[in-house]
Order: structure tokens, then C-alpha cells, then sequence
């Protein structure tokens, strides 16, 4: 038999719990939803969260544009967007020697530059353009054009990671650590880091690598980044971005550019294959060999300005 003060107070243990564990409800913060989110419900997603998210381990090569920018969708000729790349977003090639991780690995490339330099036929002083340039030297596609046949060129990576470890390379190339947009005109992403199969968070591709990190990512135009170079000719285009490339290719103003070759993964495009070949030869390109890779490394079309095989 509980006395009445026993039984007071056990009333008065059992209220205060219940009243903690109501107070702990309220305050704890729902789940993030990024930690929720399925690749494919962009929606939910706020920029604000993946700042909170990247923050822990942001580095110097996250974007810091500002929200306001966003809205303002400016020509990918626009001066101010030119200016805004110049200034925040490329950086010169490195006059340090290489620091590379296999320097005796003449042609990192798995098929794709060696069928270029082929076309070629081992052309000197060319400028190439590569995108995504992973940790630029893995996989190379236009190391060994810088190396061995002294071309100019630029790389672009827009996972920060992948990013600040191919500075320590050296490349004597510009880089840049954003990404080519799928829109004629500068804009922001959440870009969902993965190592070598990092994406476009948005971009609906068939075998969605999960995201091992989210960050926000400024992307421009392709136009924007040769204008900035002050060269509308580009005789390697290397794209490999996991997805996004028919979006991209559409972007291009064909006829205000001169690109000669490209190298272009097709494999995780939502589009297809057979769509990516036809744009391409809408624009006057032929596809003149593909290269793969029994492990999937590779699986690229090759495509060659028509008139240049004439
Ligand atoms: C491009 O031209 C501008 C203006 O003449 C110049 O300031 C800039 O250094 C040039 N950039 C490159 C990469 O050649």
C-alpha cells in the first residue's frame, strides 16, 4: 500500500516526464530533408540547407554567390557575366611543376585522347576544353595534350573535393571549379558529390549515383567560358558529367563556335544515345569511333566536324 505523498510525487515524476518528453518533441529539429531526400524530389530541396549541410566541411572552392544573383538570368555573352567569371572563377594555369601521382603514365586517357590525337595526327599548340576534369589526372582526357603536344586548354570540376586535389597537380591549364550549365545562361545547382560519378543534382539521370555529399555549385554557359578566354575555338571538348551532357550540348551556340572534336559520354543520359548522335549530327558533326571499356570507364562517341574528315 503506497502512501498518498509516494503516490504524489510518483504523479508528479510521470507529469514532468511526459512534459519533457513533449518539450524534446517540439525542439528537435525534423529530420534535414536532404538527409531524406530521394534523388528525384528536387522540390524539398532549399538552398539554405545544403549551405547549413556544406558548411561543416566547406572549403575556399564553394560557391559564395549570393541568392539574389540567381534570379537574374543574364546572356551568356552579357559582359557582367564574363566579367563575373574572369574574376571569381578561373584561375590561371599553374606555373609550378606537375606534382602528379603516376608521372610516368604518358596517356591517362582510356582510348579518348589517343583517338583524337590520332585525328590530329599529333597536332601541336591546340586548345582543348574538358569537363569534368575529376582530379586532373585520373582518367586524363587532356593531360597529354598538355604534357606532350604543348596545348592550351581548360578544365572544369565542380565537386570541391575533386577540385582542390587537382590544384595540387598543377596543370598548366586554366580550371575552374564549377560547372558547364544546362541553361543558355549562368546559373546555381546542388551538385551531388560522388567521387568519379559526382552530377547535377536535378538532372534526371538513368542510374542515379546516390549522393555522398551535397554542395551548391555556380555553372555558366559553355559560350561564357571560351568568351572569358577571349577564343571561340576549341579543337578537343572533352564532357563527361554523368548525365547532363545532351543538356549541355543543347546550350551551345554551334555557329558562333568553332569546336572541332568532342569526346562524349553517353552512358547515364536520360535521353539516350541515339538522341545525343542525332544533335550532334544536326550540327555537322559525324561520329567517328566509339570508345569503351569492359569495366565501363569509358563510353564515349568520338565526333568530328564533318568538314574536317572531307
Ligand atoms: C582576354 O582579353 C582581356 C581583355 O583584352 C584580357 O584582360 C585577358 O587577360 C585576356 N585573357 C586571356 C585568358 O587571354
Amino acid at each position: 500500500m503506497m502512501s498518498r505523498g509516494v503516490r504524489h510525487l510518483m504523479t508528479v515524476v510521470l507529469l514532468s516526464v511526459l512534459l519533457l518528453l513533449f518539450y524534446l518533441s517540439l525542439s528537435t529539429e525534423p529530420l534535414s530533408p536532404l538527409l531524406r531526400a530521394s534523388p528525384h524530389s528536387p522540390s524539398i530541396l532549399n538552398a539554405q540547407h545544403v549551405r547549413q549541410e556544406t558548411d561543416g566541411k566547406s572549403n575556399r572552392y564553394v560557391s559564395s554567390t549570393s541568392k539574389a544573383k540567381d534570379s537574374i538570368k543574364r546572356a551568356a555573352d552579357d559582359a557582367a557575366t564574363i566579367k563575373e567569371l574572369r574574376e571569381s572563377y578561373l584561375f590561371p594555369p599553374s606555373t609550378e611543376p606537375y606534382n602528379l601521382e603516376e608521372p610516368s603514365n604518358i596517356n591517362p586517357s582510356m582510348g579518348q585522347a589517343q583517338a583524337i590525337d590520332y585525328i590530329f595526327k599529333a597536332k601541336r599548340d591546340g586548345f582543348y576544353l574538358e569537363c569534368g576534369g575529376l582530379d586532373g589526372e585520373v582518367r586524363s582526357n587532356t593531360l597529354f595534350f598538355e604534357r606532350y603536344r604543348g596545348w592550351r586548354g581548360l578544365v572544369i570540376e565542380a565537386d570541391p573535393a575533386n577540385f582542390a586535389i587537382m590544384k595540387t597537380k598543377h596543370r598548366r591549364a586554366y580550371t575552374s571549379p564549377t560547372c558547364l550549365a544546362t541553361t543558355p545562361y549562368p546559373s546555381k545547382v546542388v551538385f551531388a558529390q560522388n567521387s568519379n560519378r559526382g552530377h547535377i543534382y536535378n538532372v534526371l539521370t538513368y542510374d542515379d549515383a546516390p549522393a555522398i555529399g551535397l554542395v551548391n555549385v555556380q555553372c555558366f554557359p559553355l559560350y561564357s567560358y571560351l568568351l572569358a578566354l577571349n577564343t571561340t575555338t576549341v579543337d578537343y571538348f572533352s564532357l563527361d558529367v554523368e548525365g547532363a551532357e545532351y543538356k549541355v550540348l543543347e546550350t551551345i551556340p554551334w555557329d558562333k563556335l568553332d569546336i572541332k572534336t568532342l569526346s562524349v559520354e553517353y552512358f547515364h543520359d536520360a535521353e539516350g544515345k541515339v538522341a545525343i548522335k542525332q544533335l550532334l549530327e544536326s550540327k555537322g558533326y559525324d561520329v567517328y569511333m566509339e570508345v569503351t571499356d569492359p569495366n565501363n570507364l569509358a563510353n564515349d562517341f568520338i565526333f568530328v566536324k564533318r568538314e574536317l574528315m572531307r
